[in-house]
């Protein structure tokens, strides 16, 4: 079944340019299976027509408090009853001040107040107009009273500037609208994950590193952040963005992720430690370029810390899942590794195969603990992590319940 199904959300929008973009949200939220009654202000109709927004939707457009017709359909009070999440998107600046001040001065502002749905604002406005006192004031007490904030984004604006202030875009809006309302199984857990590469510093423009993109990782967030765990991700270099509502930890070397991994850890419920970390850095970092004068060349390398395994070293350990990427003997050298850097669970990746493992968008992986071996088969590496959280905390739970 569809995340989205029959859920019932109010999409509320407000006069800004973004409102060009609600029709095809409209057709996305109902393509998850929603329902979706439009509610617009006067300044959205100078920008999208009600019936556009009726034709995609299916249902009549709600756009007056006081418009006797409308209220026999549905009134205004039954609209806020009837809804499981109020959406407004594109939330102006004038809406939130609205909202946040308890006005009731046309429909939409009625209905955030007498409802009882959680409310999701898409902030969209001048970059300049969003980091104003004022905005900004009003969007912590929305923060602080439990509306949800969802954006703004960053990037060149209708008005010519460039900065934040952008709605965030459909794509977004969807998934964190059926992150909304996907079970929070997690809820009270803390998952601190490693993802992506580490570099490690040869002269100031050179450095050894490897083919981690970061996306396993990544998706492993994502999928922990949407079943409602509390997510530090600590990052090497990458060029995707960190899913939204994860608090992002940016490191290059080894070291620095190691250092940040246990500073994190012990407040830590779940560690996964999915980057690929250089096993080595070099022993002397030169402090100029490096010239070319020399046929022959040599590098001295020190080991660096396993991270992992000095997490589970930790006397308050969390419980720790390590990965494998191995181009022969997976499960052996996987098992080693288990036992080797005492992990509960350990993911083995065969990156020798292509079209999986290192960068790219899908992944298999071989799931080890003591006992057991499971299969996760060749998927999108976001299905394929929304099965290993899963099953990370079914380990999890039974592993607390021994205790
Ligand atoms: O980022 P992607 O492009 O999406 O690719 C995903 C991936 C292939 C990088 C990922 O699925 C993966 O396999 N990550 C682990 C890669 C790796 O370094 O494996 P390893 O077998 O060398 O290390 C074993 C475990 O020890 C890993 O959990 C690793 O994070 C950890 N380790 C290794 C060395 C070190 N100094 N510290 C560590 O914590």
């Amino acid at each position: 079944m569809q995340i989205l199904q029959d859920k019932k959300i109010v999409l509320g929008i407000s006069g800004g340019i973004a409102a060009y973009k609600t029709p095809e949200l409209v057709r996305r939220l109902k393509e998850h299976g929603a329902d979706i009654r439009v509610v617009m202000t006067d300044g959205a109709k100078a920008f999208i027509t009600p019936l556009t927004l009726q034709a995609v939707s299916g249902n009549h457009v709600s756009d007056s408090l006081l418009d006797s017709q409308a209220e026999l359909a549905m009134g205004h009070i039954e609209l806020a009853k009837w809804a499981d999440l109020i959406i407004i998107a594109p939330a102006t600046a004038d809406i939130i001040a609205r909202i946040t001040s308890g006005m009731a001065n046309d429909l939409l502002s009625t209905l955030c107040l007498a409802t009882s749905a959680p409310i999701a604002i898409a902030p969209a406005m001048n970059q300049q107009m969003w980091h104003a006192k004022a905005t900004q004031a009003n969007i912590s007490t929305l923060k602080h009273w439990g509306l949800h904030i969802w954006g703004p984004g960053a990037g060149e604006q209708a008005c010519g500037d460039i900065g934040l202030g952008r709605m965030l875009d459909v794509n977004e809006l969807v998934t964190l609208s059926s992150d909304f309302f996907a079970d929070k199984y997690l809820k009270g857990q803390h998952w601190v994950i490693t993802a992506g590469p580490t570099r490690e510093a040869i002269d100031p423009v050179r450095y050894i590193s490897n083919h981690s993109s970061g996306k396993m990782g990544y998706a492993i967030a994502h999928a922990a952040l949407r079943s409602g765990a509390q997510v530090t991700l600590i990052s090497g270099p990458v060029n995707i963005p960190a899913p939204t509502g994860c608090e992002l930890v940016q490191v290059t070397s080894a070291e620095q992720m190691h250092e940040q991994a246990l500073n994190y850890a012990p407040q830590a419920t779940t560690f996964v430690a999915c980057a690929a970390v250089a096993d080595y850095r070099v022993a002397d970092i030169a402090d100029e370029k490096i010239k070319k004068d020399n046929k022959h060349m040599q590098i001295s390398l020190i080991k660096n810390h396993d991270i992992v395994a000095d997490v589970a070293k930790l006397a308050d350990k969390p419980f720790v899942v390590g990965f494998a990427a191995e181009t022969q003997n997976v499960e052996h050298y996987a098992r080693g590794k288990l036992m080797r850097k005492n992990l509960d669970l350990i993911a083995a990746n065969d990156v020798a195969k292509a079209g999986q493992g290192f960068n790219s968008d899908d992944n298999a992986l071989t799931i080890y603990s003591a006992i057991d071996k499971i299969e996760i088969p060749l998927a999108n590496k976001h299905i394929v992590a929304k099965q290993l959280v899963s099953l990370i905390n079914q380990h999890y739970q039974a592993k607390n319940t021994e205790k």
